[in-house]
């Protein structure tokens, strides 16, 4: 289905929990965590339910995120039964990678399409400043054992002045050596994001130019994100920006997006969202009235699709929640 500025929607993010394990400092820092009572998480029943309805509309290729979707359990099964549905072209997850070495056999046989990786540091003490926890090897070892089962990982820096700067090159180089995408977003101004500097990408796609000068653009595609993607001769893999902030994408974007809380967000940026969880549960319903209500709710908020963020002017982005709230 069309929006109203003639972009297809295609894409759905889910988040299937706003649970962690990890407690990065710009998501979920430590002493800030207030996750939501289980009832309210959809159900998976309930999310496969929606998911149904998405693909009659045109939604054919489905996010699973979080916070920390592996920490759910069945999210396993949740994931094999989402590729199994009539019109579903693609299951990708988000992962933090802490349960992902543990995960995988299961995932492969479910066919997963991809799996993206947080991955902010390579130095142990650093990434569990970050994080929180000093779980680097873990998450390594994760992405590893994906990269040897053949499946198209990408990986997630969000740029830290000060931080992690000083790692663009030893980051870069994990896809010298590997067919992966190391991608660097731009930190956002949602929840605990608004705190900190933003570093542009701008910046690292000229500090790299400066050391590869053969950098050209890469238009072959790589997933349904907003990503922008480059080859750098001799590298395996690629590199890929999501420059939220400066380089806007929403001309093209493709996506609504599913909270924990059974919220439908037709863009990152805004708070106000269409309440589904109140729809599935609602016991007066039949299960043919439910089936149109869930349809008019995601023909809603297609529709209701901005024409773009506005992270660039603090005050109108209404989205105060925390990214794992929402599943970024
Ligand atoms: P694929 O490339 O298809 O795997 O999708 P993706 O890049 O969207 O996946 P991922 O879940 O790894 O998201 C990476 C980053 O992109 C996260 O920080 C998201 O918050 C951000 N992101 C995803 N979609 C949007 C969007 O519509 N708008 C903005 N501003 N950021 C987004
Ligand atoms: N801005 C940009 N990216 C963020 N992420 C979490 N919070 C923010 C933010 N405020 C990233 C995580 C993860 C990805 C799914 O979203 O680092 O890699
Ligand atoms: Fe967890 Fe991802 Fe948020 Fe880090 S960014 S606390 S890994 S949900």
């Amino acid at each position: 289905m069309k929006d109203q500025f003639q972009r297809q929607i295609n894409y759905m993010r889910l988040s299937v929990t706003d649970r962690c394990n990890l407690r990065c400092r710009y998501c979920m820092p430590k002493g800030m965590e207030n996750v939501l009572p289980v009832e309210k998480l959809l159900s998976f029943s309930e999310l496969l339910f929606l998911a149904e309805e998405a693909s009659k509309l045109g939604i054919s290729r489905f996010k699973v995120t979080g916070g920390e979707p592996l920490v759910r359990d069945g999210v396993l099964d949740f994931i094999k039964e989402l590729k199994k549905l009539d019109k579903v072209e693609q299951v990708t997850l988000t992962t933090n990678g802490i349960l992902l070495k543990e995960a995988l056999p299961e995932l492969l046989s479910a066919e997963i399409d991809g799996i993206n990786v947080s991955l902010d540091s390579l130095k142990e003490e650093r990434f569990a400043e970050i994080t929180g926890l000093p779980v680097l090897p873990k998450v390594l070892e994760g992405i590893r054992r994906a990269c040897d089962a053949g499946l198209h990982v990408k990986l997630n820096t969000v740029m830290q002045k000060g931080k992690n700067e000083d790692e663009l090159f030893s980051l870069l180089a994990l896809a010298k050596e590997r067919p992966l995408d190391i991608r660097f977003i731009e930190m956002m101004p949602i929840g605990y994001g608004r705190n900190f500097e933003p570093y542009y990408n701008e910046k690292i796609l000229e500090k790299i130019r400066e050391i590869y000068p053969g950098i050209t653009e890469d238009i072959s595609v790589h997933g349904n994100g907003p990503a922008k993607y480059y080859r750098i001769p001799g590298f395996l893999g690629s590199v890929g920006f999501i420059s939220a902030l400066h380089g806007k994408f929403c001309g093209s974007c493709n996506r609504i997006r599913l909270t924990s809380e059974g919220e439908l967000k037709p863009c990152l940026c805004y708070g106000n969202g269409y309440a589904l969880r109140g729809i599935l549960r609602n016991t007066a319903f039949s299960e043919e009235e439910k089936r149109a209500e869930v349809e008019k709710t995601l023909r809603n908020c297609i529709l209701g699709k901005p024409e773009s963020h506005a992270f660039e002017k603090l005050s109108e982005v209404t989205e105060h929640r925390a990214m794992g709230k929402i599943g970024g």
